[in-house]
């Protein structure tokens, strides 16, 4: 029998973790949001859109989906996570905390020249690469860029084109992470990784906070309290950052979290399951690159393992049902265009249909009021027409079992 499209697990985690959310207080949300707020001629927010036909057809109160394939013309959200934490790093080198720095400042030529010559350096699946390298280019920083193999060119060339030095490795993305951390320290370039290691977490964990004006927005902007949250995980920096921001609004209720993993890379999933933190190791292949992370930020791992309740484990079909289904709305839905780790929750929602058991575990009726994350615009454009006008990686709805 074939693997079903959609597992989920209930998180079985009883580990003692450290209590790392007074790093996401209202406050520093707030700071946060400063900075990104400072970026004039680059910062706005994005949309929040509301899905009401699609909410009537799965019989819950509303869906909301912040659109992040906008965001600082990069396709993606990670450019929030790399422009805070590269301000922290300067505020660092500066002697100065990052409240007092804002982005005028960072711009200023004597800033530049008191500085020097920095290299940025970091590992990506596609999207933090292209942060860091944009980034890097507008503050006049040198950037160092490494890739997992089988990278789409068209994900190298955004990068390169953003001024940064790309390197396809011969490995996946957990290993391409220890050759940048490796290489780095050799040559001494400033890593600006999303994943922390042991010695390693202060830039993770800016990275992290960066992350959560992509929250922030959208939950100030909801009129209704959302009663379930839904995240896509990588290394699960993103996920955990939205699960802090959640929990800084002090709702009456907290919302029910899940987090949505790619099948092949599905740490979170084997690791609520056991509950402990485990790896998946191997090439990590799916559609989804985004989400191609086999070893889980341990900060992110913290967050997550104390307070997300759920992790749904989605194959490829899952992303791909996703694309054309926010790609083609019923009604007078808005359309999103969204890439292969941003529709991962457009696929679930496309899927809970048939899932009946996962509406009654997740606790889904005529009340609930949904929010996802779409991540990712068409950062594969061919892909995109591939699988959106040309129907590859299908779902075959006659099955009763999908
Ligand atoms: C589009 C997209 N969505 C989600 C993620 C997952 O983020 P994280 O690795 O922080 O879990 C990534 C990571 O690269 C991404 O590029």
């Amino acid at each position: 029998m074939q693997a079903l499209l959609l597992e989920l697990i209930k998180n079985n985690t009883t580990q003692e973790l450290r209590p790392l959310l007074q790093n996401f207080s209202k406050e520093k949300i707030a700071r946060v949001r400063s900075f990104h707020r400072s970026m004039w001629g680059y910062y706005q927010s994005t949309p929040l859109v509301e899905l009401k036909e699609l909410a009537a057809w799965l019989g819950v109160r509303n869906i909301f989906v912040k659109d992040e394939s906008g965001r600082f013309g990069l396709k993606a959200f990670k450019g929030l996570g790399a422009s805070y934490a590269m301000a922290c790093c300067i505020a660092r080198e500066l002697g100065k905390e990052v409240d007092e720095i804002d982005f005028d400042y960072l711009t200023a030529e004597d800033v530049r020249e008191k500085l020097g010559k920095i290299t940025f350096a970091t590992a990506t699946d596609g999207n933090h690469g292209r942060g860091v390298a944009w980034m890097a280019r507008i503050l006049g920083y040198d950037s160092v860029v490494y890739m997992p193999k089988g990278t789409a060119e068209a994900r190298r060339l955004a990068i390169a084109r953003e001024g940064a030095a790309v390197r396809i490795t011969d490995f996946n993305y957990d290993e391409t992470v220890r050759l940048l951390a490796a290489d780095s320290e050799k040559n001494g370039w400033t890593v600006l990784q999303d994943t922390a290691w042991p010695g390693y977490e202060e830039i993770p964990l800016w990275i992290m906070q960066g992350y959560t004006t992509m929250a922030g927005e959208a939950l100030e902007e909801m009129p209704d309290t959302p009663t379930h949250v839904f995240a896509q995980a990588g290394v699960g920096s993103m996920a955990a950052a939205v699960q802090a921001t959640v929990i800084a609004q002090g709702y009456e209720k907290e919302p029910v979290f899940t987090i949505m993993e790619a099948s092949e890379a599905n740490c979170f999933f084997r690791s609520f399951e056991q509950g402990r933190m485990l790896p998946v190791g191997g090439d990590l292949e799916t559609i989804m690159a985004g989400l191609a992370c086999g070893e889980i930020n341990p900060l992110a791992w913290e967050i997550l393992a104390n307070h997300a309740q759920y992790c749904l484990s989605c194959r490829d079909e899952v992303a791909a049902l996703g694309m054309r289904l926010w790609g083609n709305p019923l009604g007078k839905d808005q359309k999103i265009t969204a890439g292969e780790s941003g529709a991962i929750g457009g696929g679930v929602i496309g899927l809970l249909d048939k899932y009946h058991n996962l509406k009654t575990e997740l606790g889904l009726n005529k009340e609930s009021v949904l929010l996802f994350f779409n991540t990712e615009g068409d950062t594969f454009p061919d892909k995109y027409r591939d699988i959106v006008w040309g129907g590859s990686i299908s779902v075959d709805f006659r099955r009763k079992n999908v």
